[in-house]
């Protein structure tokens, strides 16, 4: 019988498991799967984890998440085709949930059926290696620190790409009084109330980052931005000055001559694909960027084409476009799907990655991508979802963040699923100091 691998059990992976088990469902024969999770639960980076630094097992920490993380774009972008928020909730819920909210739908989807059975917790893929048949893959058994070996004719790499941060080092590092850390290692806004923080980057965790700090009490927040500044209008207490240049003592001097006292610096330089598990044939090379080159559809290994990642773009779409991706992987997989000859395959990447390339705003970003999963959902039979619904959400969610990043949070949006609206939240996200989900839903607050 067929054999899959599938690495991991964040939001790529559960796609993946969740693919196997409609065909199933539908009197398919489905392949032999096992899948590999490094932690003891699944769920990924929405299974929030307090921990920074290593495991218990010494193995680094995945987690990026954060306590009062809410989400960073409307709830009905990324529903799920074949589990609406109404069916998992019961009822509407306002468009921008917090973490615990949107950690309960994921898990809300698989939990019902038997799909836990087929993970193996706590256990680390250390070594993946084509033998030109099949895959060879070595795990680690961390419980009882046993190292096994198992062959899979498939591999499905689910191991997301914003766990292993990438950290820059600027002079005066050595000798900053103050505290020094990455956003994969924040955990707590609180931790920063009274001080003056100095935030690096300009991407989503540059801002979000630099806002957590100014709702939870922070005195000062100073973002230094390498290229381009995010430019929105920043509440009084936060503003953005170019790129840092050096620490002087507790002081954070700015390419733009700005001087700023620090308690604390926040890198927000993003992440590292990193897959030391994969042999250097099979690993896959690339900056955050929407079309990774070498993988076909965004998802078929170019030079083995046994071999899928799923979710290694960077996303404004998420869930939903990691589903069409796991249901194109399954139907590859089971042979419902030829893949073209190599030439056509490579024209097909090289047309994708050039129109990337040429990207210059966000609507032409959203555009981008909303064709991407619109040309993959139509590839498989992952329920109707209205895309250009979405298509239009984004762009308006990003028009709302230029017009005020303090309340972009408290918009209401309708789902591309059901064409229900979310209602408004009862407390505005900039006065909602408790993302707990029973406050969130408890409406009777208003
Ligand atoms: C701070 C932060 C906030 C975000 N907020 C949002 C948001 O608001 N909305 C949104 O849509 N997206 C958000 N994202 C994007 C997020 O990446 C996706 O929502 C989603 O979690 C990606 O899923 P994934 O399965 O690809 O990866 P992950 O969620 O990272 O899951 C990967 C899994 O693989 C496991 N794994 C890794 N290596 C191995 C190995 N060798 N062996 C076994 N298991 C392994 C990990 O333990 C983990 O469980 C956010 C990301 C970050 C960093
Ligand atoms: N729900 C939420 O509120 C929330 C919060 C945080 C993150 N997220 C998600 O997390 C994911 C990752 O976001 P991210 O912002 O961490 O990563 P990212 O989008 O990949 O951005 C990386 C940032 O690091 C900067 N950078 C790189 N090298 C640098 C250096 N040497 N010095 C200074 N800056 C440097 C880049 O600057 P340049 O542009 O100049 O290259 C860029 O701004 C996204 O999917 C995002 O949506 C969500």
């Amino acid at each position: 019988m067929t054999k899959v691998a599938i690495i991991g059990t964040g939001p790529c992976g559960l796609s993946m498991l969740r693919a196997f088990e409609q065909a199933e469902k539908k009197g398919e024969k489905i392949p032999e799967i096992v899948c590999f999770e490094k932690q003891d639960d699944w769920g990924g980076l929405w299974n929030y984890s307090w921990r920074t630094g290593s495991d218990q097992y010494g193995d680094p920490v995945p987690n990026s998440m954060y306590r009062y993380l809410w989400s960073n774009g409307p709830k009905e972008c990324l529903e799920f085709a074949d589990y609406s928020f109404d069916e998992h909730f019961g009822k509407p819920i306002p468009s921008f949930p917090p973490r615990e909210a949107l950690y309960d739908y994921i898990i809300g989807r698989v939990k019902k059926g038997k799909l836990k059975n087929k993970v193996r917790f706590n256990t680390n893929v250390s070594s993946v290696v084509h033998n030109g048949n099949n895959f060879e893959v070595t795990y680690h058994d961390k419980k009882n620190d046993k190292f096994l070996k198992d062959v899979f004719d498939y591999m499905v790499v689910s191991t997301g790409h914003f766990s292993v941060p990438f950290i820059p080092e600027y002079p005066g590092m050595k000798s900053f009084p103050g505290r020094i850390l990455h956003s994969h290692d924040f955990r707590d806004a609180e931790e920063f109330r009274g001080k003056n923080v100095i935030v690096l980057g300009s991407s989503y965790s540059a801002e979000d980052v630099a806002l957590q700090c100014h709702k939870y009490g922070a005195k000062s927040v100073t973002i230094g931005y390498r290229h381009n500044p995010m430019g929105f209008k920043w509440p009084s207490g936060v503003k953005e000055v170019h790129y840092l240049d050096k620490l002087d003592g507790n002081k954070a001097i700015f390419k733009d001559g700005h001087k700023q006292d620090a308690d604390a610096i926040i890198l927000c330089s993003g992440y590292l694909h990193h897959f030391p598990f994969l042999t250097e044939d099979l690993k896959l090379k690339t900056r955050n960027r929407l079309y990774p080159p070498k993988l076909y559809k965004g998802v078929v290994w170019q030079n083995n084409h046994r071999l899928f990642y799923l979710g290694m773009q960077d996303q404004f779409h998420t869930f939903n476009m990691f589903d069409c991706q796991a249901w194109y992987a399954r139907d590859v997989i089971m042979d419902k799907i030829k893949l073209p000859n190599s030439s056509d395959i490579e024209k097909d990447i090289n047309k994708w990655v050039a129109m990337e390339e040429k990207l210059e705003n966000p609507d032409q970003m959203i555009d981008f991508q909303t064709e991407y999963t619109k040309e993959l959902h139509e590839l498989s039979d992952y329920p109707k979802i209205d895309f250009e619904l979405i298509r239009k959400h984004f762009k308006e969610w990003e028009h709302h963040k230029v017009e005020d990043i303090m309340t972009y949070r408290n918009k209401s949006f309708s789902s591309p699923v059901t064409g229900s609206v979310g209602p408004i939240h009862h407390t505005p996200w900039a006065t909602a100091m408790d993302d707990s989900l029973k406050t969130f839903l408890d409406q009777s607050k208003k």
